[in-house]
């Protein structure tokens, strides 16, 4: 069987289970792709630190240069968090002629045409399910399979960390401190938990499934938000005892005159399929002119979900039908983009 030569980078929380699937579940890519995805090599920063994978000899370097020297490794996962030296290396691992999956959100929402645009130039791809909402397919669904329709509006929990504290708190009566460290400890959080509890994870997930929906290019910073690091224990046993949970909500919505954004803390009412989504699930509602509503529920943050949509994403490269291309992605730049108008 043929095989393409695969390589991660970052090997944390998501990088380690991606390396588990490639590595426990060959069979699986195998029989999806039609050819082996063969994990060459996995790149850390420290050689020296004790992980909970054990990696086939030769495959962890502490060395970029080495994959980006290697001809042979054509698709790599890049699971490194936050902008620097992420930027970098993405381009210089496009610039090499490899093909590129990643979980980092944070990176595209900031630094999304530039690395767009190089990978078009290049004939490079890069494909980004994993960003949004973990393990639920929303790229795929948004991008390909409700492309027929005009999206009139998503709105949703796009933040895991943020649900799970909520949950905790409100369910269990858990501290706010303790919930963020177990949160930290399952993988769900950030490097930076504060990405994760102030807004700003679900405001780039939001800017980036704006692209994809209604074509417009936002400023993730430009979206107002609030985050759940302000809400006390009584906010959401008041919001109970009135028949509501809270929720951490990023909504996009057309408007007569453009496109309403917004992240914050939201009163839903219980019972209803969003009041119910439970610690680290996400859950999107998407309404298509065509479609109707339409609406996903599943683990939007924590390591195999995680993967899964990775791992996902890999097979799709290897066997070039990646969902999103570049090619794709000219949607993002279409001529006459819908109007963004950022509610106050
Ligand atoms: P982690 O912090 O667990 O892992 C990041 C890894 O990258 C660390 O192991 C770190 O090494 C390594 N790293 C950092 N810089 C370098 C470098 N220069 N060379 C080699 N390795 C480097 O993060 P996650 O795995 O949780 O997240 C990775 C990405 O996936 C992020 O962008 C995140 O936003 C995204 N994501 C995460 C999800 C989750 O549930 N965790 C879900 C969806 C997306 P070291 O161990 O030495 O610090
Ligand atoms: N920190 C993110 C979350 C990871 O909690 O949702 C998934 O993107």
């Amino acid at each position: 069987m043929e095989k393409t030569n695969i390589a991660i980078v970052g090997m944390g929380t998501v990088g380690t289970g991606v390396a588990r699937l490639l590595l426990d579940h060959g069979d699986r890519t195998s029989r999806h792709a039609g050819r082996t995805l063969w994990l060459k090599k996995a790149v850390v920063r420290d050689l020296s630190k004790p992980r909970d994978i054990e990696l086939p000899d030769g495959v962890a370097t502490d060395s970029i240069q080495e994959v980006i020297d290697d001809p042979e490794i054509t698709v790599v996962a890049q699971l490194i968090g936050g902008l620097e030296p992420a930027r970098q290396i993405m381009l210089d691992l496009m610039e090499a002629g490899k093909d590129i999956v990643t979980a980092n959100k944070a990176l595209l929402a900031q630094h999304g045409p530039e690395l767009f645009t190089r990978a078009r130039e290049l004939g490079r791809s890069i494909a980004f399910e994993a960003s949004v909402a973990g393990g639920i397919p929303i790229i795929a669904n948004i991008s390909q399979c409700l492309s027929a329709n005009q999206i009139v509006s998503l709105e949703g929990i796009l933040n895991g960390t943020s649900n799970f504290i909520v949950t905790q708190m409100d369910e269990r009566g858990a501290s706010y401190d303790d919930v963020v460290r177990q949160a930290q400890k399952l993988g769900y959080a950030e490097a930076d938990p504060a990405m994760d509890v102030d807004g700003t994870d679900a405001a780039q997930k939001l800017a980036i499934l704006s692209h994809l929906a209604f074509g417009a290019t936002v400023d993730w910073a430009d979206i107002p938000k609030v985050g759940i690091d302000g809400l006390a224990a009584d906010d959401l046993k008041y919001a109970r005892q009135l028949g509501y949970r809270i929720k951490l909500i990023g909504s996009a919505k057309l408007a007569e005159d453009g496109l309403e954004l917004s992240v914050g803390p939201t009163l839903v009412k219980k019972g209803t399929p969003l009041a119910e989504v439970r610690d680290a699930y996400n859950a999107i509602r998407v309404i298509g002119d065509a479609v109707g509503p339409v609406f996903y529920h599943g683990l939007g943050a924590g390591q195999m979900p995680t993967a899964s949509a990775v791992v996902a994403d890999l097979i799709d490269t290897a066997v070039g039908r990646t969902r999103l291309t570049f090619q794709t992605l000219e949607y993002f730049s279409i001529d006459q983009p819908p109007r963004v108008k950022l509610r106050d």
